[in-house]
């Protein structure tokens, strides 16, 4: 058994200038439909959202990074975060074989002018 884990964090602002600058075009190459339905509910607030699912793609890559031969074979959107009816955030992922993951998890935290978000794996 193994445990590696991610982490990342980003500065909210990086994110609110992409979306304003290439709008759908950006949005769709990174978040998933349901991702952007989470984010757009936030309404004023939805740039710290969607900067936190963008760090925690980035937190679950590194921490799924020794099982990923060719970086560039997984997409921002292999990475999805759904939260649960308590607000809690799941991480699924779609585009990577998970047979020897035994579990995951996932913790975001976002204020004014930052995002974090950290991933953890637990292999078989
Ligand atoms: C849910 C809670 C932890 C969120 O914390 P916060 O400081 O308001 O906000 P943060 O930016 O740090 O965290 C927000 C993220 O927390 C995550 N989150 C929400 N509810 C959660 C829960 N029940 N469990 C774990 N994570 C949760 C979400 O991912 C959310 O981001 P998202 O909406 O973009 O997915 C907080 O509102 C809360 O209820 N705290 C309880 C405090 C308390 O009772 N303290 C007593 C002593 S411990």
């Amino acid at each position: 058994m193994k445990v590696t884990c991610g982490t990342d964090i980003i500065e909210i602002n990086r994110i609110k200038e992409s979306i304003e600058k290439l709008g759908k075009a950006f949005l769709d190459r990174v978040f998933t439909k349901n991702e952007i339905k989470y984010c757009e509910s936030k309404k004023k607030q939805k740039y710290e959202h969607y900067a936190a699912r963008f760090a925690a793609k980035e937190a679950a890559f590194k921490a799924l990074s020794w099982k990923i031969d060719d970086k560039y074979s997984v997409s921002w959107k292999d990475f999805e975060v759904q939260n649960n009816e308590q607000g809690r955030p799941i991480l699924k992922i779609i585009g990577i074989d998970l047979k020897d993951i035994e579990d995951i998890d996932i913790s975001i935290s976002h204020c004014k002018s930052y995002a974090v978000a950290n991933v953890t794996v637990l292999t078989k």
